[in-house]
């Protein structure tokens, strides 16, 4: 069994709604508790990071999301055991990586997902080889592998890429390197991390991401017996090459969908209770989103998020590696600028591509221009339903967040990228009053 069909094998929880399109009349307020997720830019590496080790690793509070399962259906096709469960501590995997087979990766799991290519430095690391096809996912832009490739050939592997295929080697192993990024991408940053830890000798990555999500990898690594220092901070250092032990951990809470249900809240001038939000992994898109009129207030357990009394104010942003403006946010918090007081530049520097909600929240009324990587957005007095795609994970959340704004009925498309990203997002908003319909 291969690609898509193994998935229901793989993480039965997985139940694709048979629904291609989502139907959202808006104009009604949201109330109640959100279930906040566990992060999936966290669960994706950490689940990697099961490969490290013959020992079971177990992850608590992973996101029942498309990418999660296709990347639980590769890890078994690389021989790993899964095992999953689900109670107090949401959705939970024991994995089992006693033997790793480096030559199973499925070519068309690989090509849904280009988180996938996380699968590298684990499985080079631990088998001495890996051959892996070039990733695929989102088309935000060019998302270039060459950094996670020059990192591992300054750690000694030899990489040939021929025929849309990458091939690694390492017979002797991995040793430790000094490398420097050229910009600070969480993927190779987490690709290297996970290479390092089973390198001989000391890595120093310098000009390293510090998104959260690395940060909750390298806890995870830590805690399996990985020494790695600078964490939350642009140098890590790791003294690899010790065998590695299980663990348990918990998977960070999800600050993009925190981001995306205050937009949400806002949006339709109600309040939700974000259960298990936590604020200070908003970097500055809880100031930001504070200044645009969103109240945000930690809470026992979580967080609030509701639309100020003075409304929404239109704000300028630009997006930048963390704790910058998160670019997974930009098209949910400019979907909530579409219809604030006043006007907000809004711009992209971290994928070349990512304004493809843009021509879509035009069709529901808003009125936005872009001149090179800005978008200007001057508010509308609201958003009308209309037929739309979401062309990404974060466009379609957008939409979503425009859908529930918006008078009259709003028709989604493109919902295999919602369901990539957002762990039961159709009846979670349904249980805070949102007129949703999968179909
Ligand atoms: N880049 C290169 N060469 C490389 C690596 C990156 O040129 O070898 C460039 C990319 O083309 C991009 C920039 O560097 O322009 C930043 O890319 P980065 O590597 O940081 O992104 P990523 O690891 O591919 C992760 C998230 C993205 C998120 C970005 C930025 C995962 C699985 N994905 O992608 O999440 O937008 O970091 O924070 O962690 C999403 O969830 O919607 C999503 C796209």
């Amino acid at each position: 069994m291969s690609g898509m069909n193994a998935l229901h094998v793989s993480a039965p929880w997985w139940k694709p709604d048979s629904g291609r399109t989502l139907s959202i009349r808006g104009g009604r307020p949201l109330g109640g508790t959100y279930p906040v997720s566990g992060a999936k830019n966290a669960a994706l590496p950490l689940m990697v990071s099961a490969l490290l080790t013959p020992h079971l690793v177990t992850l608590h509070n992973l996101p029942a999301n498309l990418d999660v399962a296709v990347l639980s259906a590769l890890l078994q096709r690389l021989g790993a055991g899964l095992s999953w469960s689900t109670g107090a501590s949401g959705l939970s995997l024991t994995v089992c990586a006693d033997r790793v087979h480096a030559e199973k990766i499925d070519r068309e799991l690989v090509a849904r997902m280009r988180a996938s290519v996380l699968l590298l430095g684990a499985v080079l690391a631990r088998c001495g080889e890996a051959s892996l096809p070039l990733p695929g996912g989102d088309a935000i832009g060019l998302r270039g592998i060459d950094f996670h490739i020059a990192g591992l050939r300054a750690m000694g592997a030899a990489i040939e890429l021929e025929g849309g295929m990458i091939h690694a080697r390492a017979p002797r192993g991995l040793r430790g390197a000094e490398i420097a990024l050229p910009l600070p991408s969480v993927g190779a940053t987490e690709n290297l991390l996970l290479a390092a830890v089973l390198a001989r000798g000391r890595t120093v990555i310098r000009n390293a991401a510090r998104e959260p999500e690395v940060t909750d990898l390298a806890t995870c690594l830590i805690a399996m017996g990985a020494r790695i220092d600078g964490l939350d901070t642009h140098v890590l250092t790791v003294e690899g090459g010790a065998p590695l032990a299980g663990a348990v951990h918990t998977v960070m809470p999800d600050r993009i969908e925190i981001g995306t249900l205050a937009c949400a809240a806002a949006i339709t001038d109600g309040a939700l209770t974000l259960a298990n939000a936590r604020l200070d992994l908003l970097g500055a898109a809880g100031p930001l989103l504070r200044a645009a009129g969103v109240e945000l207030e930690t809470i026992e357990g979580g967080a609030v998020a509701r639309r100020a009394a003075g409304g929404l104010v239109g704000v300028d942003f630009t997006t930048q590696p963390y704790p910058g403006f998160a670019t997974d946010l930009q098209a949910p918090v400019m979907a909530l600028m579409t219809t604030a007081r006043g006007a907000s530049a809004i711009t992209e520097t971290i994928f070349e591509q990512r304004f493809r909600h843009v021509d879509e929240l035009r069709r529901m009324g808003a009125n936005i221009i872009v001149r090179g990587r800005t978008a200007l957005v001057r508010g509308v007095p609201g958003l009308g339903g209309a037929a739309v795609t979401g062309g990404d994970v974060r466009a379609a959340a957008a939409l979503v967040i425009a859908g529930l704004g918006a008078r009259g009925e709003t028709v989604l498309d493109g919902l295999d990228h919602l369901d990539r990203g957002y762990d039961g997002i159709t009846a979670k908003l349904k249980a805070c009053g949102a007129d949703i319909t999968r179909a």
